[in-house]
């Protein structure tokens, strides 16, 4: 029976990640099992920046934004090396298994831990929707209700003035989060890794709307990574009847108290994180699928293709 874990959150913060941690912390406390929380993702193992979290360290994070235990990248943690290490820091703190919360590489460096012995359950803990294994990952929708709040704001003023307002929006290298505001905002037109970019058929496609359609503003969602939109505005503004505006969400993206779904789906994940631990199994990821609550070895989730969003795309084109 396992007696202590760790916790750490990895990669690019999102919200609900507290969530996530008060939830691991007081399913495993209330089962008789320690925990230490990690600071700073897996650059704290190195370092040893560990804490003891009781039930009192996580009152009042629920509806709090960021992670409370830090996070950071740390690509010298694919070494060998720096893994050993690691290994030999838990094992000196007493922590016999530990549950990551982040994006893919977080759950490849909980595969590497689990096989050099350490179990680790990995959740998926961003805002990009881009893991598998999960329908939607903690995260997604809080920062999906950013992107609309302010393509909404953004559409009141562009209307005003006969723009055309070209978003852009994080997803690396994923275009759930422009797809899903599309969608809800009603956009004209969605760029992502998914449709491609043909910057003549943009420009096209805006003549179009302008001058047939006859229509007074756009917008224009795009996937961050895929073009430079003040470029993109600026030939909208040359060669078609709206002036082009673009602006880039960025990190305001990340931010903000999670929404209920997104605190509800990481209390549920954390508590299937600590009940794997519990039954000795590490190397797996936990996801929600059909509001199921499930969990896969994270090698088969990272081969597995991803669900494909056919019919999103679909259901954007007969909207516009
Ligand atoms: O993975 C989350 C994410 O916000 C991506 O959407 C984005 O590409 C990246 O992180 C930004 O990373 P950083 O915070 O290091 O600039």
């Amino acid at each position: 029976m396992v007696r202590k874990i760790g916790v750490l959150t990895s990669g690019g913060d999102a919200p609900g990640m507290n969530a996530a941690i008060r939830s691991v912390t007081r399913i495993a406390l209330n089962n008789g099992i320690e925990v230490v929380g990690v600071h700073n993702g897996y650059k704290g193992l190195l370092d040893e920046n560990f804490e003891p979290l009781t039930r009192a360290s996580v009152s009042d994070i629920m509806d709090r934004g960021g992670t409370v235990l830090g996070s950071a990248r740390l690509p010298e943690f694919r070494e060998d090396e720096v893994q050993n290490q690691c290994i030999k820091n838990l094992k000196r703190a007493g922590i016999e298994a530990l549950v990551v919360i982040g994006g893919d590489g977080s759950y490849r460096g909980g595969l590497s831990l689990t096989r050099k012995g350490i179990n680790c359950i990995g959740l998926p803990g961003t805002i990009d929707n881009d893991i598998p294994g999960t329908d939607f990952t903690i995260g997604f929708d809080t920062a999906l209700q950013t992107c609309v709040e302010n393509v909404d704001k953004l559409r009141d003023t562009s209307s005003s003035h006969h723009r055309c307002s070209i978003v852009e929006v994080m997803g690396n290298h994923c275009g759930d989060l422009a797809l899903y505001t599309a969608i809800s905002c009603g956009a004209e037109m969605v760029i992502t890794p998914e449709t491609g970019y043909d910057e003549l058929e943009v420009i096209e496609k805006l003549r179009y709307l302008g001058e047939a359609v006859h229509k007074n503003h756009a917008i224009v969602l795009i996937s961050e990574k895929i073009c430079d939109v003040d470029a993109l505005a600026k030939k909208v503004t040359s060669m078609t009847d709206f002036s082009g505006r673009a602006t880039v969400l960025g990190h305001i993206q990340r931010g903000g108290s999670p929404t209920p779904m997104d605190r509800m789906r990481a209390s549920r994940m954390g508590e299937k994180a600590v009940d794997l631990l519990m039954e000795g199994i590490g190397g797996h990821c936990v996801g929600i699928i059909d509001n199921e609550i499930a969990s896969v070895p994270i090698q088969e989730a990272l081969e597995r293709p991803r669900k494909s969003r056919k019919a999103l795309y679909r259901l954007f084109d007969r909207l516009v």
